[in-house]
């Protein structure tokens, strides 16, 4: 039940509702204010909760009072580019925890990145407190030096390579490469059965790693932990919490950073296919 509701005296029947609508779904042809004839078509988008200039529309029990105006909120073209380009992969990290609250605010941000077929089936599984991610790292640790006792595996493997390279400077060293002594681990995953899983789960991460560094927590992706969760120890992504039934796509640390940046780096010109005409 989509509970499609327009204030009548509000609405100014300009119809933006109807023309932004994706699926097509709304009309006013038989009313003299906009309905959903075929609720099964509507995709909850809310682009017409949206894009309504009179805050007129309520949809799914979501009143427009409550959302963010975007007229006076939005960063400046300046502001995106310095955070794009100022973002760094924070390796260093203070023990430290985020409070929850911070955890929470940034999974519910992040999870209002878009998702293919407006699915929005990204699951966000995070540790929230230093001593679980601590637990975490031993048993990884634990479980990796197991792996390698292992004689059956491929040394030309890149994987096992800085597997090995990583046990050897946590057991000859305490330096934690996998996790980068992060006091938070971040898992990303969604059901297989959604249009897009991967590409759903890389884009709420990435939307995840800008807002963190936008509020001064430090990110990182963290090919060496999806490595542990998914390709060698997938128990472990059960133990935390990850549903059988999803498809793990990526993972991340992150905390307070113990290392600050003080200007972009200067990357390399990237090239360009520009088609102006065909
Ligand atoms: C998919 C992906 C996986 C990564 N995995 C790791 C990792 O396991 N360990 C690590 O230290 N850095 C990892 N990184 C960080 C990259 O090395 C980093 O993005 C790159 O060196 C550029 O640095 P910058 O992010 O500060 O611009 C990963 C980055 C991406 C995008």
């Amino acid at each position: 039940m989509l509970n499609f509701k327009v204030n009548e005296d509000r609405c100014i029947r300009c119809g933006k509702c109807i023309t932004d609508c994706p699926p097509m779904c709304i009309s006013m042809q038989e009313s003299d204010f906009p309905v959903i004839q075929d609720e099964n078509k509507c995709m909850r988008c809310q682009h017409c909760l949206a894009v309504c200039p009179t805050a007129a529309i309520s949809i799914m029990g979501a009143d427009p009072d409550n959302s963010i105006e975007l007229k006076y909120e939005l960063p400046t073209a300046h502001s995106m580019e310095a955070l794009i380009k100022g973002r760094r992969s924070v390796r260093k990290y203070k023990k430290k925890a985020l409070e929850e609250k911070t955890i929470r605010r940034l999974l519910e941000t992040s999870f209002h990145a878009p998702t293919g077929v407006n699915a929005q089936g990204v699951f966000f599984t995070a540790t929230t407190t230093a001593e679980a991610t601590e637990e975490l790292r031993k048993e990884i640790y634990a479980k990796v030096g197991k792996l390698l006792s292992n004689s059956d595996y491929d040394e030309n493997d890149m994987r096992f390579q800085y597997m090995n390279m990583s046990h050897k400077a946590y057991t000859n060293h305490g330096m934690d490469i996998i996790l980068r002594d992060a006091p938070h681990i971040l898992i990303a995953s969604a059901p297989k059965t959604v249009p897009l899983p991967k590409e759903d789960c890389l884009i709420a991460l990435t939307t995840f790693d800008l807002l963190a560094q936008s509020m001064g927590v430090g990110s990182l992706w963290d090919g060496m932990l999806k490595w542990c969760v998914d390709d060698f120890f997938p128990e472990l992504g059960q133990k935390l919490g990850v549903p059988e039934d999803h498809q793990i796509g990526y993972t991340m640390v992150f905390g307070h950073p113990a290392v600050q940046y003080h200007r972009t780096v200067q990357r390399t010109p990237p090239e360009f296919n520009l088609v102006s005409k065909l």
